[in-house]
């Protein structure tokens, strides 16, 4: 039986799992990416670190599983989106890759809303900094002689496809983010391209998530051990932005299908068999990995991040900070008993479109204590979730039950917190937290010719969290003082 391997190019590592054609986890690994914060609001990597990071994490891969990763037949991707990686004729990076978390943008997003201003219903968002198109307006602007130089735009898993296949490929889920996809045609935008002076030529050619996009270069084969058979032959599928892998990963492919991710970033995502743009709410409307599909989505910038960011200044780590409360997620542990968080450490996107937040305690006394300050930041960004879910329903979605993903799921406490916040049943699956790369994975088995519904199957639920009505109503009071402390610092940051 060949086996499939699926990379997710995360932000703070890149994933990698090895399943068989029945799906089962054979081996996973990751190698850690840093991040270079040049100036305020920049965000930026070295596009070839995450192929380094890629090789590190085969290595491990191969080293868990030889056998079985000699028998590779298909390799999926997924990786961050929006982030801008500008190649030159050489096919070479001709600087850092600007992410998904810089906010440097923020003038030309204003300046693209002028321009074009339908490009909110065209794009599915209106400009907001991290995206790929208001960035490259920034280079043109600010490094005119690195702009000339560029003759293709990459997203950052399509950069490893070039590595891997050398071919130059997009998909409608990571096209989605840039800014420059027609949502509704699953094309690229003319107008959008025109109105930040793209062209065409500059752009990957488009396929579904789910078609081949390319076989493995031979060399790569034989550099990995693949056995005589199949080097050459290995599909590389189109793959996807991981916010959408994610859900190919937990079965999120039909209308209505719903699910939380707490990475490095947070989503509330749901999935819907048409296009619905909704730009003044600050969600987004993206195309789906999967054809004829699409997906509302508020997007935080700021998921569990905010706990490991906690956990470097403390010295402890998040799941040591989170053994430190227990499970008691009782009104009377919180909310609104202790200090209360702004979780904004990036700025933010939905739903405050605002690069400049920033995050901040509030209510410190002489007895607030480590624990008091984990769970206040534990509570600031469930906060910030309920104020997007907010959004989602003014975008005309409610949800009643979401599944759970990414790092952030393995928490109880912080599960049962997000269901009561919400008022929403919250499932955690099994294998929540590999995420992406499993996603990836299985857009890999259906480029091999296998169909969503019979590859895209919902893993079942581990642990159930039924929201308390109670505790929702403490939630709601302390949502409306999270909303007045953001509002009433906003001039100062
Ligand atoms: C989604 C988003 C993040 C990044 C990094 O809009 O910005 O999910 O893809 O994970």
């Amino acid at each position: 039986m060949s086996t499939i391997l699926g990379i997710d190019i995360g932000t703070s590592a890149v994933k990698a799992v090895l399943i068989d054609e029945n799906q089962t986890l054979l081996a996973e690994a990751s190698a850690a990416l840093g991040i270079s914060r040049p100036e305020p609001l920049w965000s930026e990597q070295d596009p070839d670190a995450w192929i380094a990071a890629v090789q590190a994490a085969v290595g491990e891969i191969r080293q868990a599983a030889p056998r079985r990763f000699a028998a590779l037949g298909a390799v999926g991707l997924s990786g961050q989106m929006h982030g801008a990686v500008c190649l030159d004729s050489g096919q070479k990076p001709v600087r850092p890759a600007i992410l998904w978390n810089d906010g440097r943008s923020h003038p030309q997003c204003a300046a693209l809303l002028e321009r074009l201003p339908g490009i909110g219903d065209i794009a599915g968002v209106l400009p907001m900094p991290g995206f790929t198109a208001p960035k490259l307006m920034w280079v043109a602007e600010n490094e005119p002689e690195i702009f000339s130089r560029i003759q293709t735009i990459m997203l950052p898993k399509d950069y490893i496809r070039l590595w891997l296949t050398g071919e130059t490929a997009s998909d409608m889920s990571d096209a989605a983010g840039s800014m420059w996809l027609d949502e509704a045609s699953r094309d690229w935008s003319d107008a959008a391209l025109q109105a930040t002076g793209m062209a065409r030529s500059q752009m990957p050619q488009l396929l579904e998530g789910s078609d081949p996009a390319g076989t493995l270069r031979p060399g790569l084969a034989k550099a990995w051990g693949l056995t005589a058979g199949v080097a050459g032959n290995v599909t590389v599928a189109a793959g996807g932005g991981d916010a959408a892998v994610g859900g190919v990963g937990i079965g999120a492919v039909n209308n209505g299908d719903a699910f939380l991710s707490l990475g490095t970033s947070g989503q509330l995502f749901v999935t819907t068999d048409s296009y619905r743009p909704s730009p003044e709410t600050m969600v987004h409307a993206f195309a789906h990995a999967v054809p004829g599909r699409w997906f509302q989505m508020a997007a935080m910038l700021n998921g569990a991040s905010p706990l490991a960011w906690f956990g470097g200044i403390t010295g402890i780590s998040a799941g040591d900070l989170l053994a430190e409360l227990g499970d008691d997620s009782n009104p009377g542990a919180g909310p609104g008993e202790g200090p209360m968080f702004l979780p904004y450490l990036a700025g933010e996107r939905t739903p405050l479109n605002d690069p400049h937040a920033t995050g901040q305690f509030f209510g410190l006394t002489g007895s607030t204590d480590r624990p008091a300050m984990t769970r206040a930041v534990l509570e600031g960004v469930t906060l910030s979730f309920a104020d997007c879910l907010d959004r989602l329903s003014q975008a005309g979605t409610h949800v009643e039950s979401l599944a759970a993903i990414g790092g952030g799921a393995r928490s109880d406490l912080w599960l049962q917190m997000m269901a009561d916040a919400m008022n929403a049943r919250v499932e955690r699956t099994a294998g929540a937290e590999i995420g992406p790369a499993f996603g990836a994975a299985r857009l890999a088995i259906m480029a091999t010719g296998r169909d969503a519904p019979d590859v895209c199957g919902k893993p079942d639920v581990e642990r159930r969290f039924e929201p308390d009505a109670d505790r929702h109503s403490a939630w709601q009071r302390q949502l409306e003082r999270f909303r007045m402390l953001y509002r009433a610092t906003k001039g100062l940051s």
